[in-house]
């Protein structure tokens, strides 16, 4: 892109454009009151019970907001169930026959399923779920490929009050079995395969051997995946075929009454250290969440909307706007299980216009790659269905933007720019489409009733200018903590500022008050919108023999936004070269999954290191993206840089 800017993208940035809502579509939109803000402010309470109102609950509740910082309990005494907002309540409202999912397998396979038949499949798998033993407060891990079938049971243990864990069909046998270990599951649902990029992912073989090591499991509930996949498992006797157990239950199972703050599920994402957290979130205040933030930010109109959220239901955006938001709001959706460039570079334009998507939620990162692949691809569908456009994961540079906005929303849509995260539970600051007026590259403003700032080091507000955000008071969606580790929970996000929420990301705030998320200022790093700590494949390098060693930096990556670079010291007897690092890289893959692979491995003699033995990460970063370099008063032996930026140089001189 920096080598070939186009003339229109060029000028229009340098315009330093804003984008007003389209009149047309603030006419119409779900959020025209500008009203709602201050009316959110004044009572922020209310205005998220009102949201809560909108639910369907068993019992209502005594108390909206319990706040003893760092926990905050919401609804209390009220009782309710994550399902029936998402199936029964469409259904006994004479929408049964709406479509739920327009479902697109990676080969080409498709299936159309109502909100009927959502219900009807969850309550078989609820009640298989049952025969199998499991009950309410039970942990069932969910290892499956983006079919409806995960939709369906992540519902289906809402349903009978068990708390579910999707892991990522791209996570590693070690990664999954940790999780597993974590929560100590009982049942783990997985399926024979998965499609990606035109192979099948034998997922059954890596459940497999992941399930050796958790005693915990006593079944493990297989799904065909159909269409030419065939796992090379041996099987054991504690698996269950899906089609010997599910398709004779009864299509009707009795939601259980669950608590307002009974657990509903457990998400792992990467931290500070080496072991990720399992974030947890209630029923009722995530429910509101969800259905509140779907229903301004995208704008759903249920009778009328196709939205389509391209994440995986293994990410949070995938729980929060794939399964709980959407459906919760009964609207039509595309899900998708393959990548966004097979069979072609267009596969993503040619649904949008098979389908007529008029809402379409994506990454940054997908972005970049869809302006590097061609302008020809999306010129070469119909995509005037589209009507707003969303992103989230990680900052959206301008350029992205600008080009998401003409190449895809053909200069019409809206785009939200989406902050929030897997702890946050859902978006929280975010432009509201018909209201605020945009600027590439800024998330905009905090969502209605959501409080945040930026401070300064001291914990002092900034009103101008950057520093760290925080978020200033408790919220319905929030995480209620990390699972079997409530000191951990206290410390990672409550004691930098006290009081103050930490989401570990940098933040400016210009002179209308909007934000610009400036990314993590922590140790964990965002790979193509996705978190990876650098101490997790850190470990994972040192756990290969030949490595004594280890620091692993972010780098800026044109694509991926960072990509993880290693640095390595390797042990006596073993000599530095391509193949090794190659064997490292695969190494990392193995134990974590193919997301965390190292771009590249630098070997070094030494790691620069203050005098108090902590690696200077900021160095290794500067020497890595070939930076000139800052302070390095504080390092222990000084040579060690030029030997270190003599390598990456002549790294880079080998690779030209
Ligand atoms: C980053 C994903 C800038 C941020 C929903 C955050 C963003 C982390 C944005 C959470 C955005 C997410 N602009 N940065 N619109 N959205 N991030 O838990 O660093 O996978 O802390 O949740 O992604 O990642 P997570």
């Amino acid at each position: 892109m920096a080598d070939d800017p186009s003339p229109t993208l060029d000028t229009l940035l340098q315009e330093g454009r804003s984008f007003p809502p389209p009149p047309d579509f603030a006419a119409r939109a779900n959020c025209r009151d500008p009203e709602v803000y201050a009316r959110a402010e004044a009572d922020p309470e209310a205005w998220w019970a009102s949201w809560a109102e909108k639910l369907q609950w068993d019992r209502p509740w005594d108390t909206i907001c319990k706040w003893t910082p760092p926990r905050a309990r919401w609804f209390l005494g009220g009782r309710l169930n994550a399902s029936v907002q998402c199936l029964d309540r469409h259904v006994e409202a004479g929408h049964g026959t709406r479509t739920a999912f327009l479902w697109e397998g990676e080969p080409g396979d498709t299936r159309r399923l109502s909100y009927e038949e959502m219900l009807r499949e969850t309550c078989r798998i609820a009640n298989a779920l049952k025969e199998l033993g499991i009950g309410r407060g039970d942990r069932v891990t969910l290892y499956m490929p983006m079919v409806p079938e995960l939709a369906m049971t992540v519902l289906a243990c809402a349903r009978i009050g068990a708390i579910f864990s999707v892991v990522f069909a791209g996570f590693s046998a070690a990664s999954l079995r940790d999780r597993i270990q974590d929560q100590e599951a009982r049942l783990l649902v997985t399926a024979d395969g998965c499609w990606r990029r035109g192979r099948v992912l034998d997922l059954k073989a890596v459940a497999d051997e992941a399930v050796a090591e958790c005693p915990s499991v006593e079944k493990v509930l297989v799904l065909r995946r159909g269409q030419g996949v065939e796992t090379a498992s041996a099987g054991s006797a504690r698996d269950v075929a899906w089609e010997e157990i599910v398709p004779r239950q009864a299509p009707e199972c009795p939601p259980e009454s669950m608590e307002a703050e009974d657990p509903l599920f457990i998400l792992y994402t990467s931290g500070t250290t080496g072991k990720p957290k399992g974030i947890w979130h209630c029923t009722g205040g995530y429910m509101t969440g969800v259905y509140a933030t779907s229903q301004l930010v995208f704008d759903l109109k249920p009778e009328e909307d196709v939205f389509w959220c391209t994440a995986d239901i293994g990410w949070i955006t995938g729980h929060s706007y794939i399964v709980f938001g959407p459906m919760a709001n009964g609207v039509t959706q595309v899900m998708y299980e393959g990548a966004p460039n097979h069979p072609g570079p267009d596969r993503f334009w040619e649904i949008v216009e098979k389908y007529g998507v008029t809402v379409f939620y994506t990454a940054p990162t997908a972005i970049r790659a869809f302006m590097k692949w061609g302008d020809e691809h999306p010129a070469g569908h119909d995509l005037s269905s589209l009507r707003l456009l969303g992103t989230v994961g990680e900052p959206i540079n301008p350029e992205a933007w600008i080009w998401y906005h003409q190449h895809i929303g053909g200069g019409r849509c809206p785009i939200v720019d989406t902050w929030w995260q897997t702890e946050t539970g859902g978006i929280m600051i975010t432009p509201l489409p018909g209201l605020t007026e945009t600027v590439p590259g800024s998330a905009t403003l905090p969502f209605p009733g959501v409080g945040a700032a930026v401070v300064d080091e001291a914990g002092k507000e900034v009103e101008t200018g950057g520093g760290y955000l925080v978020l200033t008071r408790p919220w319905p969606h929030m995480l209620r903590g990390i699972w079997g580790d409530p000191e951990r929970y206290e410390a990672t996000y409550w004691k930098r500022f006290p009081g103050r929420y930490f989401p570990g990301d940098g933040a400016r705030r210009d002179e209308r008050g909007r934000f610009w998320i400036l990314g993590r200022v922590d140790d964990v790093m965002n790979v193509s919108g996705h978190r990876l700590s650098t101490m997790e494949i850190e470990s994972a390098l040192v756990d290969h023999p030949a490595v004594a060693e280890a620091a692993v930096i972010g780098v800026h990556h044109e694509l991926k936004g960072q990509a993880p670079v290693g640095f390595v010291i390797l042990r006596q007897g073993f000599e530095p070269g391509e193949e090794l690092a190659q064997e490292l890289i695969q190494h990392v893959g193995r134990l974590i999954g193919g997301l965390a692979r190292p771009e590249r491995i630098l070997f070094t003699p030494e790691l620069p290191k203050t005098r108090s033995g902590k690696i200077m990460r900021r160095l290794l970063r500067d020497i890595a993206e070939g930076r000139v370099l800052g302070d390095v008063t504080t390092l222990a032996d000084p040579g060690v840089l030029d030997q270190l930026a003599r390598m990456a140089r002549e790294r880079e001189s080998e690779e030209a």
